[in-house]
């Protein structure tokens, strides 16, 4: 994850300081305000440096979100509600949902790259201004959203000083004993002759080993390199970059041009590794990839993504859509050529994730989901292509249900679907996933007409495959339907063909949810026996994510039993895996297994904290227990329980610090790593008077502290209060000490 000042970019800052202090005063005074320029001007750049030094006054509430990307406008709602960290439960996007979330609270997003989706983008951001008055939305773009009351501010090139010193920056990276004194004047010049456009200095500065400034701009100028901008989203107006570009690309040897273009078809960086799979052909040997992509890499035209452990690689989107012009009608072929590279990817992972790979296979997917989505984008759009969008939903199953990404998957498969075209087994196994997926995110009617399709392929066909994930897709549909008995009886049938067919990896997933099935039928003796027999075909096979399942549901039925301490080392032990993999939804669920735990074991205060940190983590992946309808009966139980062993403030006091707990804490006492003793009642400070009095350890007024958090004076002075009485403190200046203090007890405990 960028952090926010910086955004994807790596090299350093240089100037703007003028241009900086306009765009915050201007998101000060306006709750819509656009960076508005052509590409390569430094709008991005500029961007993500505003919401760095403004984050501070939206304390966990300022976001980025990149939309560079993304091409098809129907997810860009739930694109943004991923990168604010909320999920939306549905399989439609719903503003209203989104809106919700965000609620009154003072916040900043900041949506970079809006030129090629204005429309979606301006429907998105007008509605959820109108309904949530606290917050303020910064976009860069090419063309401006053209939304009522939005604040358009042209970024202008950069001034002469930070052109040069912008130059000489690059230049001295590029050439070491370079020294911009020897060269001011020409530089200056060149400077000119670039019009001061960030990029295009970039890319000149690197030419330093082998062009003079002065040679540079004599190129630049004698070539006529200043050409038409015929750049996507741009008036048509002489600018200097794309001559610039063009300058490039002529000085590229014709293998370097050759992948330069072909790079085009990647979203998002790419790894050598692909570069090398897809690139090849047509005039670029296998054995010349390396050599061109080290010289587009020395030229500045790729850079190496210096932090990403696996050494990617990035593309700045202009000179990305530079490179894709050139492609010419062949975009059709190396599209093709990337889809199926990720989908041979998706394959091998679908094959190896019941083993001990697959945590690592999870990561590489979660930084391949740009690539992924132009491989969809592409597959989507024909007839002929559409089966294999099917495919990839098929072998990305265990990707989309373990990330989140249940509604996109749904998105793509009904794409792909509406086309007609495909085999019965092609359309069956997509089907399934889709049934599967749909019922996570609790979208019961998509999930019930995907299911009649399926059921009618299964009557209509001899084909044991597709009988048995039909009976697949039953059981989990009718379970979700309410109706977790007959969802056993059909998983039943279902495993048989399975394991006859040998499909371990859909076994043991439908053991798991047979397992939970029954127990949700209030057959839970009868549901060790599907739990153990999924713990037979995974455990040996080092695979951790359904392991850590089942162990889950046998707690659940432990407890059921009233076996309070087995349930808990099961539900401690799931939980460690549920870190461990980053399951944010097994995390949710352990947590809130073990709050019903506690409270069998008549510990209310960790019950009440726990059910709370557990609220937290649904609200926080934007779903709740009520999708999985058999909890909500557990939960509202273990809440009457708990209740009844506090104080009714007691109670909503410790539910409310849980919520607010971040969740490395929450897991602290979850495990039984620190006890909830000294959190009583008095001491637990809600989220917003953390804010607070986190400012107050700065020594900030309590106007200053209103203004940071856009509040009123009077709620600080109402906080404070609070905070000092619960900390049991006598003055401000002993803010910073208790805090302190405190941090430093919740790490020894
Ligand atoms: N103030 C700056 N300091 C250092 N580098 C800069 C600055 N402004 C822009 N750049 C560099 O110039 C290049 C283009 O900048 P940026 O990506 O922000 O342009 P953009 O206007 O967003 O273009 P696009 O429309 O293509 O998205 C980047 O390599 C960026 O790092
Ligand atoms: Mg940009």
């Amino acid at each position: 994850m960028p952090s926010a000042s910086r955004g994807p970019y790596l090299s350093t800052f240089i100037g703007r300081e003028d241009e900086l202090g306009e765009v915050r005063r201007l998101v000060d005074h306006n709750r819509l305000v656009t960076l508005l320029g052509p590409g390569g001007m430094g709008k991005s750049r500029l961007g993500y440096r505003v919401l760095g030094d403004m984050a501070p006054a939206f304390p966990g509430s300022a976001w980025s979100v990149d939309l560079a990307d993304l091409a098809e406008p129907a997810l860009l709602g739930l694109t943004v509600a991923t990168s604010l960290g909320f999920r939306p439960p549905a399989d439609e996007f719903d503003v209203g949902a989104l809106a919700e979330q965000l609620g009154e609270r003072a916040a900043l997003v900041y949506i970079d790259n809006c030129e090629h989706l204005l429309d979606a983008c301006a429907e998105l951001t007008a509605a959820l201004l109108a309904r949530c008055p606290g917050l303020r939305v910064l976009t860069s773009s090419r063309q401006a959203l053209g939304v009522l009351g939005e604040r358009v501010y042209p970024v202008p090139v950069m001034s002469t000083d930070d052109a040069i010193e912008l130059f000489a920056v690059r230049a001295t990276g590029a050439l070491p004993s370079w020294t911009l004194e020897r060269d001011r004047a020409a530089v200056v010049d060149l400077c000119q002759v670039l019009d001061r456009v960030p990029l295009a200095i970039e890319l000149a500065a690197v030419r330093i080993r082998t062009f003079s400034p002065k040679a540079m701009a004599g190129r630049l100028v004698g070539d006529g390199a200043l050409l038409r901008d015929t750049l996507r989203g741009e008036p048509s107006r002489r600018t200097s970059l794309v001559g610039c570009l063009q300058w490039s690309f002529d000085l590229c040897t014709v293998q370097e041009q050759l992948l330069w273009s072909r790079l085009s078809v990647f979203g998002g960086g790419f790894a050598l590794e692909a570069v090398e799979a897809v690139c090849p052909g047509d005039g670029l040997a296998e054995s010349d990839v390396v050599v061109a992509l080290t010289g587009l890499v020395d030229k500045s035209l790729v850079e190496r993504d210096v932090d990403d452990p696996e050494g990617r690689y990035r593309i700045l989107e202009v000179i990305r859509q530079f490179g894709g012009a050139k492609l010419g009608p062949a975009e059709q072929r190396w599209r093709r050529g990337h889809r199926d590279y990720y989908l041979a990817l998706a394959e091998r992972f679908d094959a190896e994730w019941i083993g001990p790979s697959q945590r690592a296979w999870m990561d590489r997917f979660r930084r391949e989901r740009a690539n992924l989505r132009r491989a969809f984008d592409f597959s989507v759009t024909s007839a002929a292509e559409a089966p294999l969008a099917m495919r990839m939903c098929t072998v990305l199953e265990h990707f989309f249900a373990s990330t989140g990404g249940g509604a996109e998957a749904v998105h793509w498969l009904q794409l792909a679907l509406a086309h007609g075209t495909g085999t019965d087994t092609e359309r069956a196994f997509a089907l399934r996933v889709g049934c599967f997926v749909a019922s996570l995110n609790a979208a019961m009617t998509t999930a019930s007409a995907m299911y009649d399709e399926l059921a009618g392929l299964a009557e209509a066909t001899d084909d044991d495959w597709i009988r048995a994930y039909a009976l697949y897709a039953g059981a989990v549909v009718r379970t979700w339907q309410g109706d977790a008995e007959t969802g056993a009886n059909l998983a039943a049938d279902g495993l048989e063909i399975l394991h006859r067919l040998g499909d371990v990896g859909r076994a043991a997933n439908l053991h798991f949810l047979r397992g939970m099935m029954l127990g949700w039928a209030d057959r839970a003796d009868d549901a060790a026996a599907d739990y153990q027999r999924c713990l037979e075909l995974t455990e040996p096979r080092g695979e951790r994510w359904l392991t850590s399942y089942a162990q889950w549901g046998l707690g659940v039925d432990a407890l059921q039993s009233g076996d309070s301490e087995r349930a808990i080392r099961l539900e401690r032990t799931a939980l460690r895996a549920k870190v461990d993999l980053g399951d944010q939804m097994g995390i949710g669920l352990a947590v809130e297994a073990l709050a019903w735990a506690a409270v069998d074991q008549r510990r209310g205060k960790e019950a009440a904290v726990l059910l709370g940190a557990a609220e937290a983590v649904w609200q926080e992946i934007g779903t709740s227990v009520a999708a999985m309808p058999y909890l909500t009966r557990r939960r509202d139980t273990a809440i009457r329980e708990t209740r009844r062993l506090l104080s009714s403030a007691e109670f909503e006091d410790l539910v409310r610090h849980g919520r607010g707990l971040p969740q490395r804490d929450a897991i602290a006492i979850a495990l039984g790593r620190t006890r909830v003793g000294r959190t009583g009642s008095d001491a637990a400070l809600t989220r917003r008077e953390r804010e607070v009095a986190a400012l107050l350890a700065t020594g900030e007024s309590n106007a200053a502290i209103a203004e940071s958090l856009v509040i009123s004076v009077r709620t600080v002075e109402t906080h404070v209060v609070n905070i000092m009485r619960k900390l049991g403190l006598k003055s401000r200046s002993q803010v910073a000490a208790a805090l302190a203090a405190e941090s430093s007890a919740a790490q020894v405990q």
